[in-house]
């Protein structure tokens, strides 16, 4: 018999994320008083087929960006329909929300006014049932939980800081058997090390980017590779079994893809130049993880590219983030067209979390590497860690060893693998 717990009422406010633009808490209020949060993420470099989400377009209001109409949103449309609905049937409440919108890109009420109703009801369900998130989701969608792999991100380009690279993301793959604070114990010491070479380099100032990364300041792609590829050389054995990170790239090509080319540090290249560059730098700096290595819409450039990482003598997975924005259909014709090995899940991309999980199904059904992801503009709420374990997730993105909004994540990544092991 399914327990029965309705939803009370809903509450919704404006809040900032960690890049001082607006966003929304949610709280979702049960019967039995209990209830619960969740502060939406933000998105910079979107991909276009993502849920949309709606703002206020006031110019004297946050430059537009205000969400006072998702809260309305919430208030006078989700709110009359939710209550009284049973918290446990996450799956229904979804659905009501997709049909209350009714559009395909979640454009009429807003992907931030329903991510942030769904997740809410999520998480008081979990309250209610005294279980944590992670162990909850496992159990309601049939997953098994673990605590996954980071790619911890060092150097932040792109439309991530004002660093002059083009390259998003330069991120360490830490992974193995090896216990979640000696990670963090070897991120650190990686973090330190880069800061001392970029100043050998003669640089005074280093500020840190959206994500925690540093901002790198020279324009030349190659380099931080190169000196993170050194750090990985010269850690010292820190635990005794533990492998070495490898490094990869977000490079969210859609940013710098313009007019047909790919405008790099040296020059504009082609479709075809852009794939003997990456494989290029693949093979010389041994790159285990390539997101969104061309533009949005470029399926078969991916399938290439795939295609060639399969003949390396080392793991190499190539990664759709803008190119299937979590959206079960495009990680199907992607995974189907072996475009990719491996998919990033960003629940915000697709505005509730029933559709965040069957896109993760479904990338599981094609055997495709699972990359729970954070966004760039984060919030101080945890929810993405106890959802990357719930899973079962392969790797997590939360950033780098550095910005508060990433740390609570790995804090809690600490509590869980504890919650983990005392069961
Ligand atoms: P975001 O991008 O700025 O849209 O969060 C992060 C990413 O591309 O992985
Ligand atoms: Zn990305």
């Amino acid at each position: 018999m399914q327990e029965i717990l309705k939803i009370k009422s809903i509450k919704a406010e404006e809040i900032l994320a960690s890049n001082g633009k607006p966003t929304l808490k949610v709280e979702v209020f049960l019967e039995n008083g209990i209830s619960q949060k969740f502060k939406v993420p933000i998105g910079t470099s979107k991909g276009k087929k993502e849920a949309k989400e709606i703002r206020d377009n006031n110019p004297n209001y946050f430059l537009g960006l205000g969400v006072k109409k998702a809260i309305k949103n919430i208030k006078e449309v989700i709110e009359p329909k939710l209550v009284g609905e049973n918290v446990f049937l996450q799956d229904k409440i979804d659905q009501i929300l997709i049909e209350l919108d009714g559009t395909k890109d979640k454009s009429k009420l807003g992907a931030n006014a329903l991510i942030g109703v769904s997740a809410a009801s999520l998480k008081a369900a979990s309250k209610a049932k005294k279980m944590p998130l992670w162990k909850y989701v496992s159990q309601i969608y049939n997953f098994s939980p673990k605590i996954p792999g980071f790619l911890m991100n060092f150097v932040n380009g792109g439309k991530h800081s004002f660093s002059p690279l083009k390259f998003q993301e330069y991120l360490f793959v830490i992974e193995g058997k090896i216990k979640v604070l000696e990670r963090l114990n070897l991120a650190y010491f990686v973090f330190e090390k880069l800061k001392e070479k970029v100043k050998m380099l003669g640089v005074k100032g280093i500020g840190v980017g959206d994500e925690g990364g540093i901002v790198f300041p020279f324009k030349d792609e190659k380099l931080p590779l190169k000196i993170l590829n050194e750090i990985i050389s010269s850690l010292p054995p820190l635990t005794s079994h533990y492998s070495l990170p490898l490094l990869g790239l977000d490079f969210a090509a859609s940013s710098f893809y313009k007019n047909g080319f790919y405008e790099t540090s040296s020059k504009n290249l082609t479709s075809q130049e852009m794939l003997k560059y990456i494989l290029e730098i693949t093979k010389k700096f041994n790159l285990f993880y390539l997101e969104d290595p061309f533009c949005e819409d470029d399926f078969e450039s991916f399938k290439k590219l795939n295609l060639e990482t399969k003949n390396f003598n080392f793991p190499s997975f190539v990664v759709g983030d803008d190119l299937t924005v979590t959206n079960e259909t495009l990680i199907e014709k992607a995974g189907k067209m072996k475009a990719i090995s491996g998919v990033i899940i960003k629940p915000n991309q697709i505005g509730t979390i029933s559709e965040t999980i069957k896109a993760i199904k479904m990338a599981q059904k094609l055997n495709l590497k699972i990359i729970v992801s954070h966004r760039s503009g984060e919030t101080e709420d945890n929810f993405l860690a106890d959802f990357a374990v719930g899973v079962g997730s392969d790797f997590s993105k939360m950033g780098g060893i550095c910005r508060g909004e990433r740390i609570v994540k790995y804090n809690r990544i600490i509590e869980i693998e504890n919650e983990i092991q005392s069961i």
